[in-house]
């Protein structure tokens, strides 16, 4: 399942992070890539470590465990650390696979991706080409996000950054791991959670038939979820 989560971060967020970008030590990208992505990768990178990536790291976190949408469509065990990258001057990335699994720095914690998630820090009209295109079972899709919007979709998926021939593209990137690891299971228990909340604005909540699909919601995640 692919996902727009629209303004998951606020103009004035936008603004803040956009500012800290300005005047960030860029890197080349290839430092996170695993050894086949190497070599299709070429943008720039921010270090892990940097101040700039932190501060912005842990307000996009903030963020995500603030907005109901995404975390009924993620159901996150554990995100990674985000991570922060520019494309200009042609810089694309070639179509690739996420790594399965990635450790977080200094921790040694292992982090199953499950989901891959971009947020938009530069909106459509600054930058010409740098699509982010996801190929699933349905073909491909384009996707190209309102500063501040941010799109989930499967790391199983082989996808790839057009190359940018106008402007900068900035984005942060980042994996989770899903309490729900399988996409079918996680994406029934999304559109029953999503129907369930149609219901309460509808009937009132409370409602019996609402009661009773809440229970099914619950089970079936119990039966599910890994912690
Ligand atoms: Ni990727």
């Amino acid at each position: 399942m692919m996902l727009r989560i629209p303004a998951l971060l606020s103009a004035e967020q936008v603004a803040e992070c956009r500012h800290l970008l300005q005047q960030a030590q860029w890197v080349d990208g290839k430092v996170t890539a695993g050894f086949q992505s190497a070599m299709t990768k070429n943008n720039l990178q921010l270090p892990q470590d940097s101040p700039a990536a932190q501060a912005m790291g842990e307000l996009i976190l903030q963020a995500l465990g603030r907005n109901p949408l995404f975390i009924s469509a993620a159901l996150p065990a554990k995100v990674f650390p985000p991570l922060f990258n520019c494309y200009q001057g042609g810089q694309a990335f070639g179509l690739h696979v996420d790594n399965a699994v990635r450790e977080v720095r200094g921790t040694g914690e292992k982090v199953r991706t499950d989901l891959s998630a971009t947020l938009f820090f530069t909106n459509p009209d600054e930058y010409d080409g740098g699509e982010l295109v996801v190929e699933d079972t349905y073909g491909a899709h384009s996707v190209k996000l309102a500063a501040g919007d941010m799109i989930l979709y499967p790391s199983t998926s082989l996808h790839r950054v057009n190359p940018v021939t106008r402007g900068a593209r900035v984005c942060s990137f980042f994996w989770l791991q899903s309490m729900v690891r399988d996409d079918g299971q996680r994406s029934l228990l999304f559109d029953l959670d999503t129907s369930i909340q149609q219901l309460n604005r509808e009937l009132g909540a409370g409602h019996a038939s609402s009661v009773q699909l809440t229970g099914v919601y619950h089970n079936l995640l119990r039966r599910w979820a890994e912690l």
